[in-house]
């Protein structure tokens, strides 16, 4: 068995659903808390598969780590689990530092203790393989280079701020305890069953509802985007090949503006889902108040992953976001089921007129 954190998140769940594709892999414990960017539909399918075992629960919760991790003996350990939205971050921080920090120090310390009492050779073969963010390298200039996996951290925003404080807790119990630990630092996702507070599915699903499509500031900040099927063939290179104590930056080569990415989506959709009046989806475009200290570029440099690990994108930014706005047309129950009470509140309280 695996142990799968936030498994019922967005890249959490295309893993769990990728990964048991595989009908020879191994099963899959799923501990996630449920919050307002978990859901259990995405793992409808599923349903009757023996090896996926969903537990609802927090990655912060001592007891039930430790309890889970005895009862099922995993081979590794995958942390997903995150408060992950910025402008959340920024709305209330309080729920970051808890999960994000304190929760990762958690499930590193019951990780060490179960990892403890395993014979020799399971203590080998064990990895935790903590899932982080391009975010904690900070903000680059135009023409500065990608960030490399030895580029400083310089965190800007409360969500990064708590990401690269996860990191250092599992880079120091590596240094420290020798706990076999793995971290990969990603740039932008996106792709299927993204939750759609975040720009790509936010646009799409704005855009099909005519809705205005909110651009902060002038929409010339630069993003990294990769597809999250190659993010997920990664962690699971990553896990299979990496060097215990590394860490490996995990990026499309996609950098793209913001008012790009948002003309593309409307582009497609005009040729996919023509708007009865004929016009384009981009006349719906608004520019609205920027995010307070808003990072102007990431850009990722995973020369490193390709050379020692042999992984690279399937997917180009063309191929990938098509494919994604493909499939938001023809999901639109998923859609309709995370669009419910309390993602409205969200959009209520984030875009006041
Ligand atoms: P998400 O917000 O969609 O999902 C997070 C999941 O974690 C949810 O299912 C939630 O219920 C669960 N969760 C939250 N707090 C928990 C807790 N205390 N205990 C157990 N489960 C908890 O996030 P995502 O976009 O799928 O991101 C997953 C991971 O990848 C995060 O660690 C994030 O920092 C990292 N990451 C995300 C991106 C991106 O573009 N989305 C890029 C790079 C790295
Ligand atoms: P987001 O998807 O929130 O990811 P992150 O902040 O982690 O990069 O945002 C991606 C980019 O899109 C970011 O520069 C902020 C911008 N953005 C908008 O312009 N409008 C929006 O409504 C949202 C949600 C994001």
């Amino acid at each position: 068995m695996i142990v799968v954190t936030g498994g019922a998140g967005f890249i959490g769940s295309n893993f769990v659903l990728d990964w048991l594709a595989n009908p020879k892999a191994e099963g899959i414990i799923n501990l996630d808390k449920l919050t307002y960017a978990g859901n259990l539909s995405t793992l409808a399918p599923l349903a009757k598969d023996p090896r996926h075992i969903f537990i609802k629960g927090d990655i912060g919760d001592s007891t039930l780590v430790t309890n889970l991790l005895q009862q099922h003996r995993p081979r590794a350990i995958i942390n997903f689990a995150a408060e992950s939205h910025v402008d959340r971050s920024i709305h209330g921080p309080a729920d970051f530092i808890q999960t994000n920090i304190l929760g990762s120090f958690n499930l590193l310390e019951c990780t060490r203790t179960y990892w403890n009492s395993l014979p020799t050779e399971e203590q080998q073969q064990f990895r935790f393989l903590h899932v982080s963010t391009d975010e904690v390298y900070g903000s680059l200039g135009a023409s500065d280079a990608a960030f490399k996996e030895t580029t400083a951290y310089e965190p800007n925003s409360p969500y990064s701020a708590s990401k690269a404080a996860s990191d250092h807790l599992v880079r120091a119990w590596f240094h420290t305890y020798g706990l076999p630990v793995l971290t990969t630092n990603c740039s932008n996702n996106y792709g299927p069953y993204h939750f759609p507070e975040k720009l790509i599915p936010l646009v799409i699903l704005n855009a099909l509802n005519g809705q205005p499509l909110p651009i902060y500031g002038d929409g010339m900040q630069v993003r990294d985007w990769l597809y999250v099927g190659d993010h997920c063939a990664a962690i699971r290179r990553v896990l299979e090949k990496g060097t215990l104590g590394e860490t490996y930056n995990v990026g499309g080569w996609n950098e793209k503006a913001n008012l790009e990415v948002v003309k593309t989506i409307c582009a497609i959709l005009d040729e996919l889902r023509p708007r009865p009046n004929g016009g384009s989806y981009a006349e719906q475009i608004r520019f609205v108040t920027d995010r307070p200290g808003h990072d102007r570029r990431y850009a990722i440099d995973a020369s490193k992953l390709e050379r020692e690990l042999g992984w690279k994108p399937a997917e180009t930014f063309a191929t990938g976001i098509r494919k994604t706005v493909e499939w938001y047309l023809v999901n639109p129950e998923w859609v309709a089921g995370v669009q419910s009470g309390s993602y409205r509140d969200w959009i209520n309280q984030h875009y006041v007129a």
